[in-house]
């Protein structure tokens, strides 16, 4: 009987994604190559999810049970994320203790630096190295603080899908497993995944994360800056958004669209290319060397262009599937032309269960 594989599930604003990957020989490692077996994934009314959090239970879980049923994964054990503005990721230092004393402590350590009681907090800490100077031996890392109610409304529409969370991660740590494999391990790394309400930006050396932004802004609130200027419907809206693009030269009566999309884009650029400044200033010498975009706001054409000339860095689109095997099971004649829709629920199938 085939190996059951690792389920990761991607909870979006616009749809949920579903991918299921089995691990050989090679174990998660980035040069081991993993099997895609199974991919599946439904679409979202608006207003189920609202900016990265399940908003509307009842429709979610719904939709999750449906996709279940038709994709047919194996097993109700699934990986799942949280990421939008309420999670609160920064670096932090802390006196050294052995890693499982790390989480107890963290109450104590870190309440002046969050916006919500600890009470109210999910808290993690994931080290990233280690110090031994005048303070002392110190870890280095970064502390992860998410509001309870983000949590548990994710793992609630789960388990009302008759699903078993396993992990709660955080979606860009998840990105930066499915993305910054292989050659990309070896170097400093931009993830930046623009979805409908959320833009994350993750950078990771040497396949470690060092610096984690949630912006909240994406490809929906594009198409409604067109929606509203235009006086035209959604649909209408999202046609003339992917027509006219950024950065291009328009005929003069798509002058007011191309104005409202860069209305949006143009400050969204500006943010991640601060993100990358900021980081780029307290990492003297050791700058990013390659932008790797994510969904399915990233496909906006000319938006690539656009972060590639404000940031003079390199900009690719990320294609996940690159470094794994995908079986015929997984469909993969229906998955390459928009692969970088799926680093997420990849990424979280590549997470390991507390
Ligand atoms: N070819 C394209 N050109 C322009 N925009 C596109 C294209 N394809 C998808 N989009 C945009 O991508 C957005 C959806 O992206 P994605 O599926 O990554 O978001 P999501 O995961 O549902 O949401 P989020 O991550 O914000 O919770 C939509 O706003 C859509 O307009
Ligand atoms: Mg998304």
């Amino acid at each position: 009987m085939a190996k059951a594989g690792v389920i990761g599930l991607d909870i979006g604003t616009t749809r949920v994604r579903a991918a299921e990957v089995v691990f050989g020989g090679g174990g998660r490692g980035v040069n081991a190559q993993p099997t895609l077996v199974r991919y599946g994934e439904a679409p979202l009314p608006p207003g189920a999810v609202r900016d990265g959090e399940v908003a509307d239970q009842a429709t979610v879980s719904g939709t999750i049970r449906q996709l279940w049923a038709e994709a047919r994964f194996p097993s109700k054990d699934v990986n799942i994320g949280v990421g939008n503005q309420r999670v609160v990721v920064r670096e932090l230092d802390l006196p050294w203790m052995p890693p499982s004393q790390v989480r107890a402590s963290l109450p104590f350590q870190v309440q002046e630096l969050l916006p919500m009681s600890t009470d109210e907090a999910v808290l993690d800490y994931y080290a990233t190295g280690e110090t031994d100077g005048p303070n002392g031996r110190m870890l280095q890392g970064m502390l992860v603080a998410a509001t309870r109610d983000t949590v548990n409304a994710n793992v609630m529409a789960v388990e009302t899908a008759g699903l078993r969370p396993q992990l709660v991660d955080l979606n860009p740590f998840a990105l930066m497993r499915s993305v910054v494999r292989g050659d990309l391990a070896q170097r400093t790394v931009g993830v930046v995944d623009i979805g409908a309400r959320v833009t994350q930006v993750i950078i990771s050396a040497h396949g470690a994360p060092q610096f984690v932004r949630m912006l909240p802004s994406g490809g929906q609130n594009v198409t409604e800056a067109v929606a509203g200027a235009l006086q035209v419907s959604g649909v209408d809206a999202e046609n003339i958004k992917r027509e006219v693009g950024v950065g291009f030269a328009v005929a003069p009566e798509l002058m007011p669209a191309a104005e409202a999309v860069n209305s949006v884009v143009r400050p969204l650029i500006e943010a991640i290319r601060n993100t990358f400044v900021y980081y780029a200033g307290n990492h003297p010498g050791a700058g990013i060397d390659v932008v790797v975009l994510t969904g399915g706001g990233s496909h906006l054409p000319g938006l690539g262009q656009y972060l590639s000339s404000a940031s003079r860095l390199a900009v690719t689109i990320g294609d996940p599937l690159s470094t794994l095997k995908v079986a015929k099971s997984a469909h993969p004649e229906r998955l390459t032309a928009q692969s970088s829709l799926l680093a997420l629920p990849l990424g979280l199938a590549f997470g390991l269960a507390a």
